[in-house]
């Protein structure tokens, strides 16, 4: 699988910014909670990639370690501006940034480069696992405003196509034996609860910002049912996730490249507006 880096820009409509999604606000604001991380998160896992750069031999892998770096720079440059809609809105979004600029920065400070590279191949198997999410089952955007949903299921298709390149860097640049596999199944676990506590947090703290969601407080049981409902996104996504611990584990032992062939419809649409060529 080759990533293919898309330079697409998206024209996301400001007034929807706190309801575009159409499970109602709340859902609204965990889908932009989640943007919060993009930008910041994505500049740390392209850093943690170039450390391992020089260590690949495989043209292949060079190959896609190029295309990655590409992809992650534009979800990066288009979550930039999402985040700004959300920050002009009145969220505190800016606040919230520095705050994920100082967990990792923590991180970075701490750990060796072989630990933030766990973090990443984490952090790449949970966008791996929400896209797998949002791609397979349509109706968690249906009906949503159309621009926010291509921006996100442009994002998904995306990290399905390159969940495998972090981890192939990990597994020729450190290898899998008990050591590898210990250090990215512990970090699994520690950047598993650091990312959905600050989540959680964020998304609190966005609905309780917005006038509109804070008079609402059933409004959190909507948001529930969306994630931990019979068909909530958690639920759906917890054996996948478990499937991380499996000691011969690769991303691409879950083939969903069927999920792809969407691709073109999605990149395609009049929400978007295609800037460059695919490099
Ligand atoms: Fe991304
Ligand atoms: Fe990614």
């Amino acid at each position: 699988m080759m990533p293919i880096r898309r330079d697409i820009r998206f024209k996301l409509p400001a007034a929807r910014i706190h309801d575009w999604h159409s499970h109602g606000p709340q859902v609204t604001h965990f889908f932009n909670a989640l943007s919060v991380f993009f930008p910041v998160g994505e500049r740390f896992f392209i850093a943690s990639v170039r450390n391992y750069r020089d260590q690949v031999t495989d043209p292949g892998l060079k190959k896609a370690v190029v295309a990655f770096i590409g992809q992650e720079a534009m979800h990066g440059r288009e979550h930039e501006r999402y985040n700004r809609l959300l920050q002009a809105d009145g969220m505190p979004v800016q606040d919230m940034e520095k705050l994920v600029i100082r967990v990792l920065g923590i991180a970075r400070k701490l750990t060796p480069r072989s630990w933030q590279l766990a973090t990443t191949l984490a952090l790449e198997h949970h966008t791996a696992l929400i896209a797998d999410l949002l791609l397979s089952n349509p109706d968690l955007l249906a009906g949503s405003d159309p621009a926010f949903r291509r921006l996100w299921q442009w994002h998904a298709l995306e990290e399905t196509e390159h969940k495998a390149v972090a981890y192939d860097v990990w597994n020729e640049a450190i290898g899998s034996g008990s050591v590898p596999y210990l250090v990215r199944s512990v970090s699994m676990v520690f950047t598993s609860l650091a990312f959905w506590t600050l989540v959680a947090e964020f998304s609190i703290r966005m609905i309780e910002t917005d006038p509109e969601t804070r008079r609402r407080p059933r409004g959190y049981l909507d948001l529930a049912n969306f994630l931990f409902g019979k068909q909530g996104m958690f639920r759906a996504s917890l054996p996948a996730w478990l499937d991380y611990f499996k000691r011969s584990f690769h991303p691409w032992q879950h083939d969903n490249r069927q999920l792809l062939e969407q691709i073109g419809a999605v990149t395609s649409d009049t929400a978007v507006m295609r800037l460059g060529a695919e490099a």
